[in-house]
């Protein structure tokens, strides 16, 4: 099967397209033929090799051999092992692939069920959600996922006040729709040009950064969720109400299989978007890196890795 490799760590142009042996699904494994992927930050950094952590995952010095990124797909199921129940050939789904990694590819084996708290290493399988396409559905695994988890972690309510940094990201446009759906007021932090995406998906008030410095402003919040990881806890303090709480993206939450149903629920409730800037074909990844390098996204940029 077409794969793409990451022979090294560094720009974009060590992702190389190669051929690899089409993997097998074991007894308690589905097959995914896989129809989009996502550009992830979380590829981008282990292609960067950053942070130093991601050596003593993925290779020390150099990536394992045949490395193969992607951490969120979306696809049909091409088979199943003997023992799988709850799923069939040509259902849709999307998957969080975890630091198995491996979406970069025409095909991905992932076990049915994983045992509790080991989601991270070896992902999560869910029907699609009805409303998205493939490319849509599969930027939520991952990126949907980290911003409900922070935002629970938060113990975020009805009637509280949140800030949201980094507002126009994968994370940020999340972390605004969730915030609305749980009841918060929305002051969304983000530059000029992004005002109207983020008034678009429910934030109540904005600041752009490009203008004020967030953590000046007088206004006091519940949450603060420095969802691009641009501010520290110390420098937001005076933000915080008594008992107000600030989160940031440091510690992976840990994730089950009802955090994706429940996401998928709300987005065939249409209480949930995702934000998609670009599409890329799969030949195109080197590009896709690249833009996604710059920081400046709009919410997620997703791979088409089989044309329908
Ligand atoms: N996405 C995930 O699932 C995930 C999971 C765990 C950890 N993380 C970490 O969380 C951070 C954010 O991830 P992400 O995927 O949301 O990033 P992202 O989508 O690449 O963030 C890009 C967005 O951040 C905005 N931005 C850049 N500098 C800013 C600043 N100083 N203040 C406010 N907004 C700014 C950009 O807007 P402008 O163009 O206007 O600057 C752009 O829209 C990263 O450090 C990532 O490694 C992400």
């Amino acid at each position: 099967m077409k794969a793409v490799i990451c022979t090294q760590y560094g720009p974009p142009e060590v992702l190389q397209i190669k051929e690899v042996k089409k993997p097998n699904p074991k007894d308690n494994e589905v097959l995914i033929k896989v129809y989009a992927t996502t550009a992830h930050i979380g590829d981008t950094r282990i292609r960067r090799f950053d942070p130093f952590l991601v050596r003593l995952m993925f290779g020390l010095f150099k990536p394992k051999k045949n490395l193969i990124l992607g951490l969120e797909i979306s696809g049909v199921i091409e088979s199943v092992g003997k023992n799988v129940k709850s799923f069939k050939k040509d259902d849709k789904v999307f998957a969080l692939t975890g630091f198995g990694l491996g979406g970069y590819a025409e095909y991905k084996c992932l076990p049915e069920k994983v045992n509790e708290g080991t989601q991270q290493r070896k992902g999560l399988v869910a029907l699609k959600p009805e409303n998205l396409s493939y490319e849509e559905a599969a930027t939520i695994p991952a990126g949907g996922l980290t911003a409900l988890k922070n935002l629970q972690k938060a113990n975020i309510r009805d009637g509280q006040k949140i800030l949201i940094n980094g507002a126009s990201g994968s994370l940020g446009t999340y972390a605004i729709q969730l915030a609305k759906y749980y009841g918060s007021e929305v002051t969304a932090v983000c530059s000029s040009k992004n005002i109207e995406l983020v008034k678009s998906i429910g934030a109540d008030k904005v600041i752009d950064y490009t203008e004020e410095d967030f953590t000046k402003t007088d206004d006091k919040y519940d949450i603060v969720y420095d969802a691009v990881m641009k501010s520290k806890h110390a420098h937001c303090r005076r933000l915080l109400k008594k008992n107000g709480v600030f989160v940031n993206n440091s510690r992976l939450p840990k994730i089950e299989e009802e955090d994706l149903l429940f996401l998928r629920d709300l987005i065939e409730r249409n209480k949930l978007k995702p934000i998609l800037d670009r599409t890329y074909s799969i030949d195109d990844i080197v590009e896709a890196h690249r833009y996604v390098d710059n920081g400046h996204k709009k919410g997620n940029v997703a791979i088409t890795v089989y044309e329908q």
